[in-house]
């Protein structure tokens, strides 16, 4: 196996380090997904007539989004990213714990979906359109500063 240092292999996970990385940011590739649709969604389906077809239609294709990508890839990313943390032993290291305070965020703004979600299926339209499009600009910001965070290691 190519330039893994010894850590990397000496881990509990042993030769199975870049195979559970690979499961890792592929399952993060699903989450960001999940995360940059369902808030489109949102903006799209707040143009609708509350009890429409229309409206009844988007509330059945967010509640699949959250229930078939979102849920499942985020749970995935948390398991697979502990078992490496613990693996490496990431926890003293300061981009890993940058890293951590992020996606609890990004977790937190999950949060965020599911409720919007459910007052939207409820017929109200609570937030600006406007808003809303700001707010589908926080995943792609979040994931991009945490692929530097554990990429590029800046401290
Ligand atoms: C949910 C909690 C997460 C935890 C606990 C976690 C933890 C980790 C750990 C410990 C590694 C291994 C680093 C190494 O092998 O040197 C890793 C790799 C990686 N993580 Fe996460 N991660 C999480 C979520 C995310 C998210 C949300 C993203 C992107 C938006 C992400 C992107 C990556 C990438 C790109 C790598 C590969 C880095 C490399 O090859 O050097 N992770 N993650």
């Amino acid at each position: 196996m190519t330039d893994l240092t010894g850590l990397q292999l000496t881990g509990f996970l042993g030769a199975a380090y870049p195979w559970v990385k690979a499961a890792h940011v592929t399952f993060v590739i699903f989450w960001m997904a999940g995360l940059l649709l369902v808030p489109r969604f949102y903006v799209y389906h707040h143009a609708t007539t509350p009890g429409s077809a229309e409206d009844r239609a988007w509330i059945e294709r967010e509640d699949r989004a959250r229930t078939i990508i979102l849920t499942p890839a985020m749970l995935i990313v948390w398991v697979l990213g502990l078992i490496l943390a613990f693996h490496l032993d990431a926890w003293s290291q300061g981009w890993f714990i940058a890293k951590l305070v992020l996606v609890v965020a990004l977790t937190g703004y999950q949060g965020w979906i599911a409720a919007y979600g459910k007052s939207l299926a409820g017929g109200k339209r609570a937030l600006e359109d406007r808003t809303l499009r700001i707010m589908n600009e926080i995943p792609g910001i979040a994931a991009a500063v945490i692929v530097v965070l554990v990429i590029v290691r800046p401290f």
